[in-house]
């Protein structure tokens, strides 16, 4: 079978060379998403996931994540975590652990904890820097960006995950779509996958992930149903009365074949395929629903436009 990966933003190029590199040796798509999240929650340069992420209005980095087995329809997720500089691997535990589907805050970490997950002190998770910029933004605090991957291993199994530490300045206990089913991701082996990225609050009125899978089953290309559900939730939106924010998708499907889409300028994305070599890719805002909304910091290089 063919394999490959795909992840939001270009921060997740290193991810997803992560997880193609597990993958091309015939790991499982669970690990190559767990390895590549890895990556990019340890990673301080990142200021939206794991370590370093935006802290809420208290000062605190509360941290959702995600993972779904599209063999089985097995999901984990945690939402609120604090201390934990993996929070993908608890969500990975509570799924192949417990019989829940999530856990949240001290009940997440206690459960991390017995499952001897490493706990990680407030120095190495939030350095003085981040607190600082934390403390000149707090009045007007911008940002809520996740890393979304899908992986499709040799096996054919189709994994979704996701990270991030929700949207910045956020009310204590806030959850975004990224531990959400349905909206931040979305896994079934038998057709593909997907995830989202962009303002939570968003993403969940529209359920995007569940869409752009099932318009993936129901015939049409990647590209045509993430272009489809993104312009549907962006127009659903509006059409009750409400200012869309940013919503980005990336999918894949079974066979290792993607795409992506966006509501704004600025959106792009890693893949990496067995006959598709690592790269970002850039995505043009979809015509007819563009704004304008705060992207993280691209230090890559955007190698190409639209190259699906
Ligand atoms: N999409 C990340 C969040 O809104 O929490």
């Amino acid at each position: 079978m063919m394999w490959g990966t795909i992840a939001t933003w270009p921060f997740s190029l290193q991810a997803v060379e992560k997880a193609a590199a597990v993958l091309q040796k015939n790991g499982t798509a669970m690990d190559a998403a767990e390895q590549g999240i890895h990556l990019v929650e340890t990673d301080l340069s990142i200021e939206s996931v794991g370590r370093g992420g935006w802290l809420n209005a208290d000062g605190k980095l509360e941290l959702d994540a995600a993972m779904m087995n599209g063999d089985t329809l097995e999901i984990g997720a945690v939402a609120g975590v604090q201390h934990y500089e993996h929070p993908v691997s608890i969500a990975r535990a509570v799924m192949e652990h417990t019989r829940h589907n999530m856990i949240i805050g001290k009940g997440a970490e206690s459960f991390a904890c017995s499952m001897g997950i490493k706990a990680a002190d407030d120095t190495y998770m939030i350095p003085e820097n981040i607190r600082k910029i934390w403390q000149q933004n707090k009045e007007n605090p911008i940002g809520h960006d996740t890393i979304g991957i899908i992986s499709v291993d040799q096996n054919g199994t189709v994994v979704s995950a996701t990270s991030t530490s929700g949207a910045n300045g956020k009310i204590p206990g806030r959850v975004g779509d990224s531990p959400l089913v349905g909206s931040g991701f979305y896994a079934d082996s038998q057709i593909g996958g997907a995830a989202a990225t962009g303002l939570g609050e968003d993403i969940m009125r529209t359920c995007c992930s569940f869409r752009c899978v099932q318009l993936m089953a129901s015939g049409m290309t990647p590209q045509q149903a993430v272009e489809t559900v993104v312009r549907t939730a962006h127009e659903a939106i509006l059409a009750h009365g409400r200012k869309p924010d940013c919503i980005a998708l990336v999918c894949m499907n079974k066979h290792g074949q993607f795409g992506a889409a966006a509501n704004h300028t600025g959106f792009s994305y890693a893949v990496c395929t067995e006959n598709h070599p690592a790269q970002i890719i850039g995505v043009s805002p979809l015509a007819g629903c563009c704004i304008d909304c705060f992207v993280p910091e691209i230090n890559q290089t955007v190698k190409g436009e639209d190259g699906i």
